[in-house]
């Protein structure tokens, strides 16, 4: 066993961390976009700054417990949302169908697992982008003409034109207010409860009776969803007051930290605690493009007290991996760090199981979650992004799989998913072929889970975490 972080700490804990330095690190210069703007970029800053907090300091607090609550198996995290927030679409009607199903999910999985589910949305800041590409060229009247990518509302627009795809710094205070407002309006859909979550029997479980669903399946979907009413029921007998609790929860909110310029103008010490915390969002996530040991992203993640997730992708080394949980949780702290697997249904199997063995021969504390989403893209013969149900279904399984065989927690799952009935992701009880695809297609960067197929998802996770 190497030497444990708590005897040796790495050289970087040592080193003086500041919001602000991330900006000197070898890879600040390098990121994806920059602002032309000097001036206007202190300005949106410098106001940012000024605005108050979205999120408090006490409840970063209850969700790291619950991390570590989660890692111990004692709780479940269920994560889920928009691929890319829009910031024209934050919409009533968009966020209550979202905040809806993920609802609707953890329900299923307390039933299921038999444990407390904790709620993260992709939601409310989800709206900077990491591209494989810094920028895109495309043919404009018989003209080549390449342009900065499109990375997200926070940093440009998707309009290919120059206006449009240059790096635009008050987009971040635009995309801190669309956040309030949809803070402002989750926080109060969830303080008023959503009657129709009390009864199964109003959700759409329709998928249920469709063709593609086997009759199996049918059979098992149905048992569950009757002993999921009787569950309800049986609470509600005991006195509105514990649905009321079950139902009335906590809700977590959570974006990938791409634009180092938004996070740390949120970054601020609060009275009477320690440290900083980045009070744009609960749970910040670096991506699998941005998580290089000595980049920008880690240097900035690992002095905030908010809990941090990292994508781990099928390319992840196990040594690296030891060093990253190293330079982002020096003190192997239960609840600060959460590794999101996302390898793909066809490399999982040959992946992440020698990242388990490491990560537990050297007793480093991490809630292990799957994101069965971004490894399984394909693109059709028609040149159409989408997913297929069954592998992220077999991503799924395969990790509870990998975890039961090496004597691991795996503690949570993040999908990227609407309440809407978008045809994005092809398969599923829903029977969506690829022929459909082009019905409701909304989404701008990933596809996402429907509806039905979310649901469906969550029967059965709750189904094979439930039988283990
Ligand atoms: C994402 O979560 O939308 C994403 C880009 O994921 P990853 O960094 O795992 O590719
Ligand atoms: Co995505």
């Amino acid at each position: 066993m190497s030497d444990h972080p708590l005897n040796a700490q790495p050289e970087r804990d040592t080193a003086p961390w500041t919001p602000g330095s991330w900006s000197s690190t070898p890879g600040a210069r390098a990121t994806q976009f920059q602002y032309p703007d000097n001036g206007a970029l202190e300005t949106a800053r410098t106001r940012l700054k000024q605005l108050p907090p979205l999120v408090t300091s006490w409840e970063i607090e209850k969700l790291r417990e619950q991390i570590a609550q989660a890692q111990r198996g004692e709780r479940f995290i269920l994560q889920g949302g928009d691929c890319a927030e829009m910031l024209e679409l934050c919409r009533s009607d968009l966020i209550t169908n979202k905040l809806k199903i993920l609802l609707q999910m953890s329900l299923v999985l307390i039933h299921g697992l038999r444990m407390p589910v904790t709620r993260v949305g992709r939601f409310a800041g989800q709206y900077a982008k990491p591209r494989s590409s810094p920028t895109e060229t495309k043919e404009i009247d018989g003209q080549s003409c390449t342009l900065p990518s499109y990375f997200g509302d926070l940093v440009n627009r998707i309009d290919f034109n120059e206006i449009a795809r240059t790096p635009d710094p008050m987009l971040m205070v635009e995309g801190y207010m669309h956040a309030a407002m949809t803070l402002n309006f989750i926080r109060s859909l969830l303080d008023g409860g959503f009657a129709d979550l009390h009864h199964p029997e109003y959700w759409d479980l329709s998928f249920f009776h469709n063709a593609s669903v086997s009759d199996q399946r049918r059979a098992q979907y149905l048992n569950m969803s009757r002993t999921l009413a009787d569950g309800i029921a049986f609470m509600q007998n005991l006195g509105e007051q514990r649905v009321e609790e079950a139902t009335r929860v906590d809700f977590y909110t959570s974006h990938e930290g791409l634009n180092l310029y938004y996070e740390e103008a949120q970054t601020r010490t609060v009275p009477r605690r320690e440290g900083y915390y980045d009070l744009s969002t609960h749970l910040p996530w670096i991506g699998e493009r941005n998580r290089q040991l000595d980049g920008p992203h880690i240097e900035f993640f690992r002095g905030v007290r908010n809990p941090v997730g990292v994508k781990v992708g099928p390319t992840m080394d196990p040594g690296e991996l030891i060093e990253l949980i190293d330079a982002l949780n020096p003190h192997n702290t239960p609840g600060k760090l959460v590794l999101i697997t996302r390898m793909g249904a066809g490399k999982i199997a040959d992946n992440l199981p020698r990242l388990l063995e490491k990560v537990k021969d050297e007793e480093r504390h991490v809630l292990w979650m799957s994101d069965p989403m971004h490894g399984n893209g394909i693109t059709t013969s028609a040149g159409i992004k989408t997913r297929s149900f069954d592998d992220i279904l077999s991503e799924l399984e395969q990790a509870v799989d990998c975890h039961k065989q090496a004597g691991t927690i795996l503690g949570g799952v993040h999908f990227e998913l609407t309440g809407e009935d978008v045809t994005e992701c092809i398969g599923g009880g829903s029977g969506i072929t690829e022929d459909d695809l082009g019905k409701n297609y909304v989404s701008l960067c990933d596809p996402r889970l429907n509806y039905q197929q979310s649901l469906e998802l969550g029967f059965l996770l709750a189904q094979k975490m439930g039988s283990e």
